[in-house]
């Protein structure tokens, strides 16, 4: 196996195609919709035609890019130097922010999905710190933790960068989740309610050139947990998403300075399955390095996720049954979920 540790290596129906006659899986694809948000300058502008736009790809991909999207151009530059600089560092320098049993945030090498490990490492960090959640997933505990993020000493201002970043991100997810809310035809604050104590984090991924991309993968096929997740990507590309009508893998077209906004699984269950919470996953190749930035925006710990009164009806009865954010948040965040060889928790345990 040419010295790939086997745990990095994926059960053969989930490695990526790399066979030439048939290179599908690694032509970057058009089809995942753009959208424009310039029209959002103007704080009058009729938000409803940009809002259709989004009701369509929630429906068809659950993935769509946004270009001028208001987020600074400088800053990004920033926060992709800061986060190169860091995984620059010494090993020793990056394990001394590494994450623990108790804290999922810092620095990580041996992140699995679906019990496979990753091609990649990351930073974590909370947009609040500290974040409140429950201390263990086990349903009777009530027992709640402040969870606080863990800074590296160099790059110098690179907790400085980090943050201001996320303050940015943070109010382009707003803006999102209102867009989003007038799609449904509801009004735009429907779900600000449920964000007053977010746990909400970012990460920089990190996926180095791989000797085996057609066995390993950078992330494993998953769904997102929270609200929505909004990615900056670099201009290399791996990001392929399953499509809604046939779970066929599409590549992501890498477009400079756009931004990635996917759907995660509390925004399927909150419409009752009408807009799609996509599997997703990274593939890696043997040449160049790949970084990305997602902000994974997640509610409060004591959100209570169901379908939305005002979305059922007789003829469109909820598909889920309620569970608390908090637990699935930490029961997600396991540290140890690797070692259990179960799946981990995922929304359709509670199909209704
Ligand atoms: C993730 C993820 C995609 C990417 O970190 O959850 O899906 O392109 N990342 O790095
Ligand atoms: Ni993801």
């Amino acid at each position: 196996m040419g010295g790939l540790d086997e745990a990095f290596i994926q059960a053969p129906e989930h490695r990526p195609k790399t066979n030439l006659a048939d290179s599908g899986d690694f032509a970057f694809s058009d089809e995942i919709p753009t959208i424009d948000l310039s029209s959002l300058k103007d704080p009058d502008c009729d938000k409803t035609a940009i809002a259709t736009e989004i009701a369509e790809a929630c429906e068809r991909w659950g993935f769509f890019q946004v270009i001028n999207h208001g987020l600074p151009f400088d800053l990004r530059r920033w926060v992709e130097k800061a986060a190169a600089d860091f995984f620059d560092l010494p090993m020793v320098e990056k394990r001394r922010v590494k994450r623990d049993a108790v804290n999922p945030m810092g620095y990580h090498d041996e992140e699995h999905t679906k019990n496979v490990r990753d091609w990649k490492e990351v930073f974590d960090f909370f947009l609040q710190d500290s974040t409140i959640a429950p201390a263990t997933p086990e349903p009777e505990d009530t027992e709640l933790i402040k969870l606080t993020n863990q800074w590296p000493q160099s790059p110098s201002d690179f907790r400085e960068i980090c943050q201001e970043y996320a303050r940015e991100v943070e109010k382009l997810a707003f803006k999102l989740l209102e867009l989003i809310s007038i799609s449904l035809g509801l009004p735009g604050d429907r779900f600000t309610g449920y964000f007053k104590e977010q746990t909400s984090f970012l990460r920089f991924n990190h996926y180095p050139p791989c000797p085996n991309p057609d066995l390993a993968l950078g992330v494993g096929r998953h769904k997102d947990g929270g609200a929505l997740t909004v990615l900056a990507q670099d201009t290399v590309g791996g990001l392929q998403v399953g499509r809604r009508s046939d779970g066929r893998w599409i590549s992501v077209k890498p477009i400079p300075d756009a931004l990635i906004i996917n759907i995660g699984n509390c925004m399927q269950v909150w419409t009752n399955d009408k807009y799609w919470s996509a599997e997703h996953r990274v593939v890696v190749n043997t040449s160049k390095e790949r970084f990305s930035i997602p902000f994974f925006f997640f509610p409060s710990h004591e959100t209570s996720i169901e379908p939305l009164e005002e979305l059922i009806s007789e003829e469109n009865p909820p598909c889920y049954k309620r569970y608390n954010w908090g637990k699935f948040f930490v029961s997600r965040n396991r540290s140890d979920y690797k070692k259990l060889q179960v799946e981990n928790i995922q929304i359709d345990h509670f199909k209704a």
